[in-house]
């Protein structure tokens, strides 16, 4: 039998995302389109994203299933982006969606953003399986998680405030860079010194201990307050505009180094050198090369290709296969489901 053909549409922030998957690794087809608007605003205006998605979902959708040369009528299932995200904006993909389901009569799968960032990896690397140590990173999420087996996650630790793709983009703002800060933060830091600036490694520190809720969570408002005071002084000093690479590259080293020592510490625990990366900020190159660096030769680090790491329809697509096939109670939603801002992660165990 052929294996399943999916549709997956991503619309919980700025990116509007259609993506054709046959099975978990063919992509037929697959367009995101970043919505410009937001960059003269330096952040993502909530009204602006519900908008700009109504006007594109169809197009979007239409050019995803030409490039893949099949019609709706073909699916064999749709998933959607059900939360968590901006509610207006999950309202328009999740709503086309449950309209293409019922008119077509196929199952919908109501997917959860960061699950799916998850299996990004995996549409481009079949080894890109469970058990690893999962790191979560985006504008809106900081998780560290072990992942023993798809559908089955213990939650090590999150973020207190501030999520680390959050951070990188208050900084590029604070330092004149625009949005979406990480990569251009990646780019100007390339020529500064990451050991310029001592800034804080906040939620760092040698006597935390397994068990205590601080020796996996993050935090990363405090860093930000740290280089926009260094901003000030420098301005104050007539010094700052030269200073923008190194401030780059010292702040990209704080986030960087939390983050792998964090992940490090997972690694240790549960004894698995098995890493995967997630999210926005998983496009990070100083990111994947620091944690290649500490797993070392015996280690294996699984990352997505740039275009997967940031939010895209592939990886709804990808996490819907896994739910339809697994079959469980709630893997396929009602036509009543509605989108959840604040979506719980599904499949979350105690730590064991
Ligand atoms: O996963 P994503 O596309 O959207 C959310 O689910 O939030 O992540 C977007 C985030 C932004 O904060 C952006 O600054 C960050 O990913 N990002 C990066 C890089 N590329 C994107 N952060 C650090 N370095 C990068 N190269
Ligand atoms: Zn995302």
């Amino acid at each position: 039998m052929a294996e399943p053909l999916l549709l997956g549409i991503e619309t919980s922030c700025d990116e509007t995302s259609a993506a054709v998957l046959r099975g978990p690794m063919r992509l037929l087809g697959h367009r995101i389109l970043t919505q410009d608007v937001h960059e003269v605003y330096g952040g993502v205006v909530p009204e602006l994203a519900s908008r700009a998605h109504l006007q594109v979902i169809d197009t979007v959708v239409d050019s995803a299933l030409s490039e893949a040369g099949v019609t709706l009528a073909q699916l064999d299932a749709i998933g959607a982006t059900a939360g968590p995200g901006l509610i207006g904006a999950l309202l328009v993909g999740l709503t086309w969606a449950k309209a293409v389901a019922y008119a077509l009569g196929r199952p919908l799968v109501a997917v959860h953003h960061m699950e799916a960032h998850l299996f990004a990896a995996s549409i481009d690397d079949a080894a890109a399986q469970p058990p690893f140590v999962a790191l979560l990173v985006s504008g809106g999420h900081t998780m560290l998680l072990w992942v023993p087996e798809w559908g089955r996650y213990e939650l090590l630790g999150e973020t207190r405030d501030d999520a680390a793709g959050e951070a990188f983009d208050k900084v590029a703002k604070i330092l004149g860079l625009g949005y979406p800060g990480g990569p251009v933060i990646q780019r100007v830091a390339a020529g500064g010194d990451p050991g310029a600036w001592a800034f804080p490694r906040p939620m760092l520190a040698s006597n935390q201990r397994p068990g205590e809720a601080d020796y996996y969570d993050f935090s990363f408002s405090g860093l930000k307050t740290s280089v926009l005071n260094r901003v000030h002084h420098l301005r104050a000093e007539g010094a700052f505009e030269g200073a923008v690479p190194d401030l780059a590259a010292s702040f990209q080293a704080a986030v960087v180094g939390v983050l792998v020592a964090k992940t490090m510490r997972a690694v240790e625990e549960k004894g698995c050198r098995r890493v995967l990366i997630g999210g926005g900020v998983a496009a990070s190159g100083p990111l994947r090369e620091a944690l290649a660096h500490a797993l070392g030769p015996g280690g294996e680090l699984y990352f997505p290709s740039p275009r997967l790491a940031t939010d895209n329809g592939a990886m709804i697509a990808r996490a819907a296969l896994f739910h339809l096939e697994r079959g469980a109670p709630g893997d396929i939603a009602p036509l009543d489901v509605t989108a959840r801002p604040d979506m719980a992660f599904p499949g979350l165990v105690q730590p064991c």
